[in-house]
Formats: structure tokens, sequence, C-alpha cells
């Protein structure tokens, strides 16, 4: 079993995620929402924030994912395209919804690929946030941000190493 050092813990990130939700329900209250998750690390951010936003009266959620992931660890901030969505976004309220923002390349070419669909509007929320390596200037306006995170490989709740620990209901880092 290998040793991970907690950074956010369980109930951390619980009440994190009902921070964002309370925060999407406000801006929409009675608007009808897609969310767009981030293949394949936001998985678990997603279901929970989906079900928190039903826990706060938000009836009309639709729930939508793209592939895009960007070359972790670099600052190169080239990406790899590999599922478009399901359905055309023109007109809708679009929640993008990330497991973490690193140098922001990632959400600076999806919030570019999305603006130019025409959503009615477009807004990220991020359950992690990596302050220190921003490198794309991001609006911040539209980030909804949860917990701050020091510029360290993180795994748990959706993010992984090599394919593992994807499945740790809190975040840390592997001591290897
Ligand atoms: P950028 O640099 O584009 O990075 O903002 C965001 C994407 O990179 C992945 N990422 C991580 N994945 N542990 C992970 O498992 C990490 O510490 C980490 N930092 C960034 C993540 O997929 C995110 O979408
Ligand atoms: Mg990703």
């Amino acid at each position: 079993m290998s040793n991970i050092q907690v950074l956010a813990t369980e109930r951390q990130i619980r009440q994190a995620v009902r921070r964002i939700a309370r925060e999407v329900s406000r801006r929409y209250q009675e608007e009808s929402i897609l969310l767009v998750g981030v293949l394949t690390g936001a998985f678990v951010f997603m279901a929970d924030l989906a079900r928190e936003l039903y826990r706060m009266g938000m009836t009309d959620v639709e729930i939508e994912f793209i592939d895009i992931s960007s070359y972790s660890g670099t600052e190169s901030g080239q990406i790899r395209f590999d599922r478009d969505l399901t359905v055309p976004i023109s007109g809708r309220h679009v929640v993008i919804v990330e497991d973490i923002i690193d140098t922001g390349a990632t959400l600076a070419f999806l919030l570019k690929l999305l603006e130019v669909r025409e959503p009615a509007s477009l807004i990220v929320v991020a359950l992690f946030n990596k302050v220190t390596r921003r490198v794309e200037t991001l609006p911040s306006e539209r980030i909804i941000t949860g917990i701050d995170l020091p510029n360290k490989f993180v795994v748990g709740y959706g993010l992984d190493r090599n394919g593992k620990f994807r499945h740790l209901p809190f975040v840390g880092i592997v001591a290897s």
C-alpha cells in the first residue's frame, strides 16, 4: 500500500463542493444549465457537484463530458483533444467542470473552443487550484475554484498517477 500525505480531507472537499454548488445555484437559480465535465479527472467532482446542485433545488441540469488533456507537468500548453461534446451548446448556459487548474492551458483552450459556439453564458468550476503555476491568464470573473494547493503533483478524488489513485476519497501526494 502506498504512503499518501493528505492535502485535502474528505470533509474539506465536501465543504468546497458545497460552496461551489451554492455559487452555481445562486448564479443560475431557475435557469437550465449544461455541466461539461473534463475527462477523466473531473468524474468524481461531477458526480458530487451534480447531486449537490439537486439538493440545492436545481432540477434543470444536463451532464456532458469532453475529453481534453494537457501534457501534465509541462508549460508547453500542448493539448490533446480526444472527444467532443455530443450536443450543441448555442444559447445554453454552460458550466465547465474541471478537477484542477495548473498552468491554465487546458482551460484557456477549452474556453476558446466553446466560446465560438455561442453559449448564452460560459463559466468554469474547478475544485482544485495550483495558484503559483499559472501561465495563461484566465477570466477570473468566470472561474470559481474550491481548494488552493501547493505546486505538487497530487492524486485522488479523480486525479491519477499513471491511471491509479483516482478512487481515493481525499487528495494527497504519493510518497514513493
Ligand atoms: P493545466 O496546466 O492545463 O493543467 O492547467 C490542468 C490539467 O492537468 C492535469 N493536472 C493534474 N493531474 N495531478 C493530476 O493527476 C496533478 O497534480 C495535476 N495538475 C494538473 C489535470 O488533468 C488538469 O485537467
Ligand atoms: Mg485534465
